[in-house]
């Protein structure tokens, strides 16, 4: 039986630095991601004034000497949405000045939506055509702000709940649909006073001011969206049998377990516990007959970074997947549906595209022919063509995996321990 352990999670990680550079006390934090992503919002918050070394997947962030300053020069998040967006927040409620840029990917993603709550709430952020470069200057953060957001985003919720934190005032976000909730379990790891109540089919979020307090260590959980691509290569491969050791199961990231059984999928979850108020759990995956299903609506959000490896294990189930109310991931790293259309053409899987979503109807044959994808610079949707390879006769080419990196930097070693043998070439 092939066993590997889930890398640290990429949410997770980067607020863990963001929160704990706000702690102002020296803390050690474990199972760090060590990827580019978390890299990036590391070194932005350097550039701020925290004091965050990186060695590892271990961080120690050093309480400050002086108070956090205005960024003189550019503020690079690299690749990471995570990390431009709850900069936002960070930055607006410490009241500095501040330009956040990113990488080409970055440059294109829409921003308007966090800056303009953030500038309802008496923040001061520009950008021209709504995408980054950023402008912060300082503002005046209200108190007792109310927003009800008009996508289930929860790079919003959290930009929204940091700059309240930061500047010390009440806000509450209104979710329609559930959003990853890391945040809120993180200020209230630190017994920050946040709470979380039912509102229609979604939330309500109030953090009222409060001193949260230091603890000597943060350990963060392994990655769901990085161990999803591990459960469907062992679901897909043909007699496999695999334990995905240290995967984060928070219930707002891991809807993608209840497809996948729905859809036929052997997994079973070992050794359950809780670490800093996140879950976390062994899983085992055998290899299984999937049947196609329909996906929409509210777990949409709860599984918006998987949707592109489920398409890979819809490919190789009998029958038809539906997935729709999906228009999101349209804007993620890549254009997330038309990369991952490109991509079945390329494999020969008839589907259908729609504005908002994709019919998938799979097929129990394995792929002939030798093709070549374009990632199209993502790197999930890289990871996810690299394991449709696994039901491939003479290997599938991924072009452009650089990507990988921001999010999974151990993805090829993980999938050799598997014992899928991918080569690298330059
Ligand atoms: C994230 C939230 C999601 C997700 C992203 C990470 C986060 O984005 O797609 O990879 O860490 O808050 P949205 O909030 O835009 O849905």
């Amino acid at each position: 039986m092939g066993e590997v352990t889930c890398p640290g999670d990429k949410s997770i990680s980067q607020r863990a630095v963001m929160i704990g550079s706000l702690l102002n006390a020296d803390i050690k934090i474990t199972g760090f991601l060590n990827g580019e992503d978390p890299i990036s919002t590391a070194n932005a918050l350097n550039k701020i004034g925290s004091s965050i070394a990186i060695e590892g997947t271990e961080v120690n962030i050093k309480k400050r000497v002086d108070p956090f300053t205005s960024s003189d020069g550019l503020v690079d998040l690299g690749n990471s949405g995570t990390g431009m967006r709850l900069m936002m927040g960070l930055v607006s409620g410490l009241g500095l000045d501040a330009i956040l840029v990113g990488d080409e990917s970055l440059s294109k993603r829409p921003m308007l939506r966090v800056a303009n709550p953030l500038n309802e709430m008496g923040a001061s952020v520009t950008c021209e055509e709504g995408m980054p470069p950023v402008n912060i200057s300082p503002g005046q953060i209200t108190n007792n702000f109310l927003y009800e957001m008009p996508i289930a985003s929860a790079q919003v919720k959290s930009s929204i709940i940091l700059a309240a934190l930061a500047a010390n005032k009440k806000v509450s976000v209104i979710e329609k649909s559930p959003t990853r909730d890391h945040t809120e379990r993180m200020i209230r790891y630190f017994e920050g006073d946040i709470e979380s109540k039912e509102h229609n089919s979604g939330n309500i979020i109030t953090y009222n001011p409060s001193e949260l307090s230091s603890k000597p260590s943060y350990e963060v959980v392994g990655d769901f969206s990085s161990a999803a691509f591990m459960i469907v290569a062992g679901l897909i491969a043909r007699d496999s049998r695999i334990l995905v050791k240290n995967v984060g199961m928070n219930p707002t990231r891991s809807g993608l377990l209840h497809v996948l059984k729905s859809m036929g999928g052997k997994i079973s979850i070992k050794n359950t516990a809780t670490i800093c108020n996140e879950e976390v759990a062994d899983i085992l995956v055998e290899s299984s007959d999937l049947h196609g299903v329909d996906v929409k609506g509210d777990i949409i959000p709860i599984i918006i970074d998987e949707i592109p490896i489920l398409s890979i294990a819809a490919s190789f189930a009998k029958g038809t997947t539906l997935i729709k109310d999906a228009a999101e991931l349209r804007v993620k790293e890549s254009d997330r549906l038309a990369a991952i259309s490109d991509g079945l053409l390329k494999i020969n899987i008839d589907h259908e595209l729609f504005d908002d979503g994709i019919k998938i109807n799979g097929s129990d044959k394995d792929i002939d022919d030798l093709v070549e994808i374009d990632s199209h610079g993502d790197h999930r949707i890289a990871m996810s063509f690299l394991i449709a390879s696994l039901r491939s006769k003479n290997g599938i080419r991924v072009k452009d995996c650089k990507n990988i990196f921001t999010s999974f930097p151990t993805f090829l070693s993980s999938m050799k321990e598997l014992g899928l043998s991918i080569n690298e070439q330059t």
